[in-house]
């Protein structure tokens, strides 16, 4: 495996994010590249369709901030009995949720932006996945990418135990389905040209964008060796983090442009969608991001886990984000 003698820098006083991402996008980047591929992850060739694969690399290589990922490799790092300059745990089982997790996510841009969803044309920086291979292709290829998701969380070989498999896939289901991401999007389609309460609006992202997030540390921590209590606090920090993604996501709608977000700018008023900006509008949601900021930092507080240096980097990269 690529990821299994790296050094990574530790979180400490001295934390750097930049160079703790770097390591671990590095091992990401690769990985995604090896299983997303004609072959499964399984390395066998069972006849995958060159033009579905194709779509598929393009919709999950080159681009995208990568922060569900981080965040799953943060929480293991959190979670995770470590030598002093090395990550511990199981970075096996890290690496292949923080893949899936991506695949997932990766699958809800492709559909989100197709015609019958929020109909964008551009998505990191590139034209959608639908206006490069039409959307049949697109709708497929989002499929595949979430089946492909949980066939890298259940390795036929014994790297992953049966029951941390099934803890895995239990959280990623549970957050991408009616309950979570899908539900949240259906939520989202329905409030077009509605004034939603600030219950409701919340509730809404917590679903489509909260939930996802909110997983990645939580399949991270069940990659390591989190206690009740520290488990319970990283539920509340993903939580807060995941709501904040959301909420700053509605801000850069409105504050950034298409070549900086890359994807396009003001569709959220153009599509007359409710969001955080609308309903509550720029300084209570620029104020609500970093209220949201606040609990999760206490909330890592409160876990009572030493090595918080990524997970606190990474709430303030959610909230602080210009793209
Ligand atoms: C965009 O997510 C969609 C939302 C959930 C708001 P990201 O901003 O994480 O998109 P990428 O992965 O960086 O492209
Ligand atoms: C989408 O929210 C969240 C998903 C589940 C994909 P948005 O529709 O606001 O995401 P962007 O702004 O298109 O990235
Ligand atoms: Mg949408
Ligand atoms: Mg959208
Ligand atoms: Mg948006």
């Amino acid at each position: 495996m690529p990821h299994s003698d790296a050094v990574f820098p530790r979180a400490g006083t001295t934390f750097e994010l930049g160079a703790w991402s770097a390591a671990h996008l590095q091992n990401v980047e690769q990985a995604l590249a090896r299983w997303v591929t004609a072959e499964a992850p399984d390395g066998v060739d069972h006849g995958a369709p060159a033009a579905l694969v194709e779509a598929m690399r393009y919709a999950v290589l080159d681009g995208g901030k990568r922060l569900r990922p981080l965040l799953v490799m943060a929480a293991w790092e959190a979670t995770a009995p470590a030598e002093p300059g090395q990550a511990g745990g199981n970075p096996e089982s890290a690496l292949r949720a923080a893949c899936a997790v991506e695949l997932i996510h990766a699958y809800s841009l492709v559909h989100d932006d197709m015609p019958c969803m929020d109909n964008d044309i551009l998505r990191r920086g590139k034209p959608t996945v639908h206006v490069q291979f039409g959307e049949a292709s697109a709708l497929l290829a989002g499929d595949a990418l979430q089946a492909l998701a949980f066939e890298l969380l259940t390795p036929e070989d014994d790297r992953m135990c049966a029951r941390r498999q099934a803890r895995l896939c239990r959280l990623l289901a549970r957050a991408a389905g009616s309950s979570g991401m899908a539900g949240g999007q259906a939520i989202d389609l329905a409030s077009v040209g509605m004034s939603l309460t600030e219950h409701q609006l919340r509730a809404m992202h917590r679903l489509k964008t909260g939930a996802l997030l909110q997983a990645s540390v939580m399949m991270g921590a069940a990659c390591g060796e989190a206690d009740e209590v520290a488990g319970a606090a990283l539920s509340v920090y993903g939580a807060a983090i995941g709501l904040a993604f959301q909420v700053v996501d509605d801000i850069l709608d409105v504050t950034a442009d298409s070549a900086t977000l890359g994807k396009t700018a003001g569709k959220d008023a153009d599509q007359d969608k409710p969001t955080y900006v609308s309903i509550l509008g720029m300084e209570a949601s620029v104020a609500y991001a970093q209220e949201l900021l606040k609990q999760a930092l206490a909330a890592l507080t409160q876990s009572g886990l030493p090595n918080t240096g990524a997970l606190q980097g990474l709430a303030r990269m959610v909230v602080n984000r210009s793209c």
